[in-house]
């Protein structure tokens, strides 16, 4: 099992800031993953809440049939450390993923507090960035 993980306001892709984060709903991106990976086993989750966010990081984390995690935390990469103890504590692989590239933007976004915790750093892909992310999960054998 596979966990795509999304934070806070990312419910509102499509409608949301389209210049930055591009015109695609997260169920369609969840659907396009779920196409491009069908061999996988994937399950998606999304939260605007931190602890919601922490308590499902802290089940799937310890539970023996995830594969890997691929979470994108929103602004939360830039200040939780309640986010960053989580991904530091849990056995699981998380790869954190960006859909822009933080270091391209505001002062305040260039620091991700989570990423140092998180095996890999995907950010300024886009949608790709999560397809990216399943990939080298899935190539890992993780
Ligand atoms: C984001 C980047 C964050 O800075 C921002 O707060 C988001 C989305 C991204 O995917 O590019 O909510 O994580």
């Amino acid at each position: 099992m596979i966990h795509i993980i999304n934070g806070p306001n990312l419910n509102l892709l499509g409608q949301r800031e389209p210049q930055i984060y591009g015109s695609r709903t997260l169920e369609q991106i969840n659907e396009g993953l779920s196409t491009a990976f069908p061999d996988a086993s994937l399950t998606f989750f999304q939260s605007n809440h931190e602890g919601a966010l922490i308590d499902y990081l802290q089940k799937a984390g310890f539970d023996p049939q995830t594969e890997g995690i691929v979470f994108n935390p929103g602004a939360y990469s830039h200040y939780s450390i309640a986010l960053r103890d989580c991904i530091a504590a849990i056995p699981a692989t998380v790869i954190e993923v960006h859909l822009s590239n933080i270091h391209a933007r505001e002062d305040f976004r260039h620091t991700s507090v989570t990423a140092a915790a998180a095996k890999a750093v995907i950010a300024g892909l886009g949608p790709e960035g999560y397809a990216a992310a399943v990939r080298a999960l899935t190539a890992n054998g993780k």
